[in-house]
């Protein structure tokens, strides 16, 4: 069975080969543009960001895996063969990863890592308290998927009063959840630190945008870990500068790399991180695309399943 590979370009191919060597021996892994490849030989097919039409010329082609969380890369091919499936990267690791940076990040906001660093760098001296404990600061987490729901848990386990919000109604132990758009206004009047986790769909564009940022309580902050699209900057940005929103942690942005000008690079009371909230290793993914490529073999349903008719 061969998997081609596009991902990290040719010179990631043999860590890719050496990867797949180990936990699936059998799979035979060939480069995107391996001159010897032969299109019909391809049933599997690991990519980023696929070159237009290549896809549609493996005629045998059964199983398509994102090398990372999105799948706009892959569905903005035109000759996107619609009967193959698409597998969005995941796994434990990824899980994990991000489970840790919603951690740091509530943490960051909470203690207002921003000035500790500022004062660091400054060589300034100033002793300054914070308004309320993890205990006291309510955590709101949209988007209760692979990533989201275990967020959540971590949150809560954190110590903070963690509730959620997502499409259909999830049941986690400790943790108020929220559905649709009817109970939204209520998740954000009750939401001190606003985690999102939602993923890119045309219902969730600009979703955290004036209106909702003035439905958070007065000091609350934002931690954008899902796409760049989710989030108006600029409306966060007035809302900081009105002192309705006292800062947030920004780790995804509408465009990436995030230009050199843009000024939430310098803006006082924004974290930038850039895009790293949970990047699994090449090792990792190999796992999580052999698994996934097992179970599609074995007639299961593999994780992570693309949906195109909720767009997620
Ligand atoms: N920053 C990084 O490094 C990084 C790394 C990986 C992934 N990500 C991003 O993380 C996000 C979450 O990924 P995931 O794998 O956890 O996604 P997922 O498993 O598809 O989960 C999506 C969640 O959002 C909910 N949802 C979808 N549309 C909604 C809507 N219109 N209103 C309310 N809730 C809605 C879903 O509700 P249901 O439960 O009802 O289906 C589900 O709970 C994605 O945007 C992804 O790109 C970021």
């Amino acid at each position: 069975m061969t998997l081609v590979v596009k991902s990290g370009g040719p010179a990631a191919l043999a860590e890719w080969q050496a990867h797949f060597a180990e936990c699936a021996p059998r799979l035979d892994v060939r480069g995107w543009d391996d001159p010897d490849l032969d299109p019909e030989d391809v049933r599997h097919a690991l990519v980023w960001d696929p070159d237009p039409g290549r896809l549609v010329g493996f005629p045998n082609l059964r199983l398509i895996i994102s090398s990372g969380a999105g799948v706009d890369h892959i569905l903005r091919d035109p000759y996107l063969p619609p009967h193959v499936p698409i597998v969005r990267m995941g796994g434990m690791a990824t899980v994990a990863h991000m489970a840790d940076f919603v951690r740091l990040g509530a943490f960051a906001l909470l203690r207002d890592m921003r000035r500790i660093m500022a004062n660091q760098q400054n060589r300034h001296w100033e002793e300054f308290g914070v308004p309320r404990s993890s205990a006291e600061t309510r955590v709101g987490v949209m988007g209760l998927g692979t990533l989201g729901l275990p967020a959540a848990v971590a949150l809560r386990d954190c110590g903070f009063p963690t509730i959620g919000w997502s499409r259909r109604r999830r049941t986690i132990p400790g943790v108020r959840c929220y559905e649709g758009p009817e109970e939204f206004a209520e998740f954000l009047a009750r939401t001190d630190i606003l985690v999102n986790l939602l993923p890119q769909t045309d219902a969730t564009r600009n979703i955290i945008d004036a209106t909702s940022l003035a439905l958070l309580p007065p000091g609350a902050a934002v931690l954008n870990a899902g796409r760049g699209s989710h989030l108006v900057i600029e409306d966060l940005i007035a809302a900081i500068g009105a002192g309705h929103i006292s800062g947030a942690f920004l780790d995804v942005f509408p465009v990436e790399p995030l230009p050199p000008d843009h000024p939430v690079w310098t803006h006082p009371r924004i974290v930038v991180s850039t895009h790293i909230a949970a990047i699994p290793s090449r090792r990792d993914r190999a796992r999580f695309a052999a698994s996934a490529i097992a179970a599609f073999e074995r007639g299961e349903t593999p994780p992570n399943l693309y949906d195109p008719a909720q767009g997620y």
